[in-house]
């Protein structure tokens, strides 16, 4: 048999021979696909892998919480079929937990730590990286500790950070002097110019706050704008009823373009921690006024003590429907997206579900698609239950999250391909079809 190089659509050099396919690799729970996508498994064993970004090389560069640090993943490409041809560390530096973005040139690669952002320059082809250091410190508190990054290309020269509450509510987020649940944005430039790191909670600007937990943002390259996933609260209560299992909503929300810069949404607030969004309206205390993807007051984690009449809450929900920006889609409680990737041509946008842990029975576990049209979601409702289409699921979610594998991060490729990471199962998937 003779062996010869080909020049894959992802500009790889690989080594391919007549029908030679990766080697297959189990994966840790079976898998339920939709008609005309494939998915399989590239590589096991990582360590809770999260985000992950694709070089300008066309290699992976994943993020392992629990290992160290970051790892590139070498693709090589046999009659269309990605491969893994080698993996190994690229930064090794165990306190990295998330977040990871390329700057439009390539040349810089942005990584995050629950209390720093970190710049390196990286060599893609070579697969180097130079010497890194701390750009943005301040970002350390409990509770919620990943660091979204990302760095538009419809917005040169800017870097996103999105950082989530500390607990599940947080009333110090009522201010964005806080500096969490919030999305800033600060100018590269500035950020490399600097000498020493930019303090995230005084520094940079407000792209938007009244986010408890955005973990997924991501932008169309089409239309500039940029979109975002948010994980809501836990355990809620209204007027004394818990109403948590099917509630509150976790979210899809729009931000606009970077570069317009009159938009009304440049700055805005989303609602937490005063104002949430509906899932399933009934049985929600004084819910006649609420529907699915509405938002509403009056939430506590403690049910009220209360024995004659209840509060009114029509004031607080009529100011969290008209003060505080609603989502654009609402998805199932507790599902806990943790990614979004839109198309390059502007068509799709996929979600990663985590899956929950505050529901029984439990729910997730998934890949969600929204398709757009003139960039925005086809189903251009809040209140739809049917916006998102599930691509990948586990066959049985009553086996989850024990036996089922976890969608965290999503990247897609200049072939389409997408690219997903499971944490708990430490598995790197790649899905066509998308
Ligand atoms: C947050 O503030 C609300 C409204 O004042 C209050 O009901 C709630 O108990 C507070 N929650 C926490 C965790 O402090
Ligand atoms: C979304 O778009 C794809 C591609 O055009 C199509 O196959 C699919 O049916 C659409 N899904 C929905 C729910 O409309």
């Amino acid at each position: 048999m003779v062996a010869f190089r080909i020049l894959g659509p992802l500009g790889l050099l690989a080594s391919a021979t007549a029908a030679q396919n990766c080697p297959f690799i189990e994966p840790s729970a079976p898998l339920k696909l939709s008609s005309g996508y494939t998915a399989r498994v590239l590589l096991n064993g990582l360590g809770y892998p999260r985000h992950l970004a694709v070089d300008a090389a066309g290699n992976l560069l994943v993020v392992e919480a629990n290992r160290a640090g970051v790892r590139r993943v070498v693709l090589s490409e046999t009659d269309g079929e990605v491969c893994v041809a080698s993996s190994g560390p690229l930064i090794p530096d165990p306190s990295l937990n998330h977040g990871i973005a390329i700057s439009q040139d390539g040349k810089t690669l942005f990584v995050s730590s629950p209390s720093d952002v970190y710049a390196y320059p990286y060599d893609a082809a070579a697969g180097t990286v130079g010497e890194g250091r701390s750009i943005i410190g301040g970002m350390s508190s409990g509770g919620h500790i990943t660091r979204t990054l990302l760095a538009p290309l419809t917005a040169p020269d800017t870097l996103l950070i999105s950082r989530g509450s500390d607990g599940n509510i947080d009333n110090s987020t009522v201010d964005a002097a806080s500096g969490k649940s919030i999305i800033k944005s600060f100018y590269i430039s500035d950020l490399l110019a600097s000498e020493s790191p930019k303090d995230f909670n005084t520094e940079g600007e407000v792209f938007g706050w009244g986010l408890r937990n955005t973990v997924g943002v991501d932008e169309d390259l089409t239309t500039g704008n940029i979109w975002s996933v948010e994980n809501s609260a836990d355990n809620i209560h209204r007027n004394g009823v818990d109403v948590h299992l099917e509630n509150p909503a976790e979210e899809l929300n729009f931000h606009g373009a970077v570069s317009d810069e009159a938009s009304p949404l440049k700055g805005a607030n989303y609602g937490y921690p005063v104002c949430f969004s509906a899932w399933q309206t009934t049985g929600i205390p004084q819910g006649s006024e609420i529907t699915r993807g509405s938002q509403f007051g009056g939430v506590d984690t403690t049910p009220f003590v209360e024995v004659t009449g209840s509060e009114d809450l029509g004031e607080i929900d009529n100011f969290c429907r008209s003060e505080r920006e609603g989502p654009r889609i609402a998805f199932p409680s507790h599902n806990a997206p943790l990614d979004i990737k839109v198309k390059a041509d502007g068509s799709a946008a996929f979600i990663a579900f985590h899956g929950s842990w505050n529901r029984s029975p439990p729910d997730g576990y998934r890949v969600g698609r929204i398709n757009f049209t003139g960039g925005q979601p086809a189903v251009d409702v809040a209140s739809s239950d049917e916006a998102v289409e599930y691509i990948l699921q586990n066959e049985d979610n009553n086996l989850c999250p024990g036996a089922c594998f976890r969608p965290t991060g999503l990247a897609f490729d200049d072939g389409g391909r997408l690219y997903m990471t499971s944490d708990s199962t430490g598995e790197l998937y790649v899905i066509t079809g998308a």
